[in-house]
């Protein structure tokens, strides 16, 4: 048994500035399922959102994240998170974090433009913004004596106690192949999104929604799992996995087009590209539909080499590694699930409905995203709430807990079984399902359809899983089983369309916004 007074589940952004902080406030146990620089974090090329230029303001910024949002943001959550941010920015700055500047010697910073922002607000550090942050957070971790990185260790459950607290978390050691119990005061889901659901995703292997999973089990609110976002622009290649080509290039002039060079996002929206995620998303699907092509194709031929070259270093290379010069050359893009507006619900400070437990990042639904999120605000969504879980924390880790009985969890023995591989193919019907069936365009008949399905696939994971021994393999796949099932419920729960939840059978939006909540004894569809 490993006992800290946090347990932090989770490497990407959130769950690293909350290690940092709360490290001044006891011990840190930082577990992580694979290396500690695994997570979506270090793929996020585009920035992070804060008004900084003269002629930006606080209102402005809350407003595009309003309108994005399509009137489900909790506007007090988003005001505040927009007046958090050059304090949350400064403390990135002091770690070490280097954004690009105007010029090599310019005070000023280079802001960024992406789809739904009226005004230049994203700090970037060229096009690998994510990465930049995550080694400046990881390098200041490293040097932390009160913060211990268990990594290859992944949390199966929530440990409860009789009153309901949560305690912990049984976590499997794949180094070791044995069962660990991590024992805290206070528990944090930093766990991330789970675009691997997906068949297409520009998410990493591991967003399999430990977090979002594993707190549904444990009984907490989960909110909003319907609102899924997709990117317009994923690379269309078959030797590129899961590779984005960020919306700064539509920020910075590129037009998307079909193959034979005609425009379209006019048809679509005034903004063109500009215009909001679920917008172009949707643009893209119909006119792929309609005429039966695979992909579009995004082009910033017009900026000429020296801007596309210095701009987006780490997107010419990586399109060159797999022979496209997009100096020359428009890039082939699909759609791919990218982030998930729910996740377990919060409150202000971070915390869930489960005592003790907090969940910030992309693992939890702060309200601030609403039915979809706006470019650039989840890095800073991340920074923001690991401050105030922080904050909120530190009335309780001194708290008096009494001792509790573990349960039964299951056999973990020391060997290294692999899975039957045809139980393995479960991972492919999941994600074809819920790309066909609960996707960019959705209809009642395929949720209905994709719910009866994906009961079966439980039932054959659940008992598959109490029948081996443990491995990651199985743990992911109990979990993605689990969230495909949470966005199913809760897109059958919407009887109409708003943002990123497209339902042919209600194509309009209800004058009234209301949360999708569901757990795992609510009733309900
Ligand atoms: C991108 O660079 O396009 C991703 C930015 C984001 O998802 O906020």
């Amino acid at each position: 048994m490993i006992k800290s007074n946090y347990l932090i589940i989770g490497t990407g952004i959130a769950g690293l500035s909350l290690a940092l902080k709360a490290s001044a406030n006891g011990s840190v146990a930082l577990v992580t399922k694979r290396r500690i620089f695994d997570s979506s974090t270090g793929k996020a090329q585009g920035g992070i959102c804060c008004v900084m230029d003269k002629s930006d303001s606080f209102e402005s910024h809350v407003q595009d994240t309003l309108v994005s949002g399509a009137g489900l943001c909790d506007s007090k959550m988003v005001e505040k998170m927009v007046l958090e941010a050059p304090n949350r920015i400064k403390e990135l700055i002091n770690l070490g974090v280097k954004f690009t500047r105007k010029t090599n010697f310019s005070s000023e910073f280079d802001l960024g433009l992406e789809g739904g922002h009226t005004k230049r607000r994203i700090l970037h550090a060229n096009d690998m913004t994510g990465k930049e942050i995550e080694e400046v957070l990881i390098k200041n971790v490293k040097k932390n004596s009160n913060i211990t990185v268990y990594e290859e260790c992944m949390a199966i459950d929530l440990i409860l106690d009789d009153n309901n607290v949560c305690r912990g978390a049984y976590v499997f050691n794949n180094k070791t192949k044995s069962l660990v119990i991590f024992e805290a005061t206070i528990i944090v889901m930093a766990t991330g999104g789970a675009g691997k659901v997906y068949l297409y995703t520009s998410n990493p292997d591991i967003a399999t929604g430990d977090g979002i999973a594993m707190a549904y089990r444990a009984g907490a609110n989960i909110a909003n799992m319907e609102f899924v976002q997709f990117h317009p622009t994923c690379l269309y290649n078959v030797d590129a996995k899961s590779f984005l080509i960020s919306e700064a290039v539509r920020g910075e002039g590129a037009i998307l087009k079909l193959k034979n060079g005609q425009q379209f996002m006019e048809k679509y929206d005034t903004k063109k590209e500009l215009a909001s995620r679920d917008i172009v998303v949707r643009a893209i699907d119909t006119e792929m539909k309609k005429n039966g092509d695979d992909c579009v194709y995004l082009d910033i031929r017009a900026r000429g080499r020296d801007f596309i070259v210095s701009r987006f270093p780490n997107i010419y290379s990586k399109c060159l590694d797999y022979g496209i010069d997009i100096v020359n050359n428009m890039i082939p893009v699909v759609p791919s699930a990218h982030f998930f507006c729910g996740g377990i619900a919060i409150d202000e400070n971070g915390r869930t409905s489960v005592k003790n437990l907090y969940a910030i990042g992309e693992a939890a639904c702060s309200g601030i995203h609403g039915a979809n999120r706006l470019a650039s605000n989840s890095l800073l969504e991340g920074v923001v709430y690991a401050d105030r879980a922080y904050k909120d924390s530190l009335q309780f880790t001194n708290q008096k807990l009494s001792s509790f009985k573990l349960k039964f969890l299951k056999n973990v023995e020391k060997n290294n079984q692999s899975n039957h591989p045809e139980f393995m193919e479960k991972w492919n019907e999941i994600r074809n399902l819920t790309w066909n069936y609960v996707g960019i365009v959705r209809s009642n008949r395929k949720l209905l359809e994709a719910r009866e399905k994906v009961k079966i696939l439980k039932k054959e994971i659940n008992d598959y899983y109490d029948n081996v021994l443990l491995n990651v393999d199985i743990i992911e796949l109990r979990n993605i089983v689990c969230v495909a099932e949470m966005i199913i419920r809760s897109a059958l729960l919407r009887k109409e369309s708003r943002g990123l939840h497209f339902n042919t059978d209600y194509p309009f939006m209800l004058s009234k916004a209301k949360n999708t909540i569901i757990n795992v004894i609510s009733k309900g569809e």
